[in-house]
């Protein structure tokens, strides 16, 4: 099984990214893979007239040969970050096309701060299910304090939680491949 790990943060010591970084090591029968959204440009409809970009087309093709994707993401401003809706709104298009119509979808969100990027992840959500993506039901995982977290990096069982919804959320592609939900 692969999963696309998208992170809404470009910054070089995220949070997010960290996070990231302890689920591709944590899950042995499952390939991670990062797929990147820093380089592709600011959508505009204009570009897309002459054939898409190549860093668009390169992300569309690495989230289509994906059986599953987990946007990690900070909340900024009470939503999601502009770089992560850009890549969201690159890969809608076109909307007969999107790249993430039936695509399974985890949500995780890390924060320094303590509301655990819970307004980010309704945003985030919501434009989900805009573009009719299949997002995981019912589980939430928000980290808060995750620079706390993060000091304890090397003990046992620190990012439990973010194993379980990980856990979960593979349990949700086995459980829905092929069915929309
Ligand atoms: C933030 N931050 C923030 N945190 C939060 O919990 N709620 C918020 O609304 C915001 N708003 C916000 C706006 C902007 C423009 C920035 C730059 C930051 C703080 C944010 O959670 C913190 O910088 C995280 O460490 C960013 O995530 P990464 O980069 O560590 O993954």
């Amino acid at each position: 099984m692969n999963i696309g790990l998208i992170i809404g943060s470009l910054r070089e010591q995220s949070y997010n990214m960290k996070l990231a970084s302890h689920i591709t090591q944590a899950f042995s029968d499952v390939t991670f893979e990062r797929i990147s959204i820093g380089e592709l440009p600011f959508f505009n409809e204009d570009l897309e007239t002459n054939g898409d970009p190549q860093a668009v087309q390169q992300f569309k093709t690495a989230v289509e040969r994906m059986d599953g994707l987990i946007i990690l993401t900070p909340e900024y401003n009470g939503s999601i970050p502009g770089v992560l809706k850009n890549a969201l709104d690159w890969g809608s298009r076109p909307v007969t096309n999107s790249v993430f119509h039936n695509k399974q979808v985890g949500i995780i969100g890390a924060t320094p701060g303590g509301m655990g990027t819970a307004f980010a992840q309704i945003h985030l959500r919501q434009v989900l299910e805009a573009m009719r993506a299949d997002v995981l039901p019912h589980e939430k995982l928000h980290v808060s304090r995750v620079h706390e977290l993060c000091a304890v990096a090397e003990q046992p069982n620190t990012f439990r939680y973010v194993d379980r919804y990980v856990q979960q959320f593979i349990q949700f592609i086995q459980n829905t491949k092929g069915v929309h939900v």
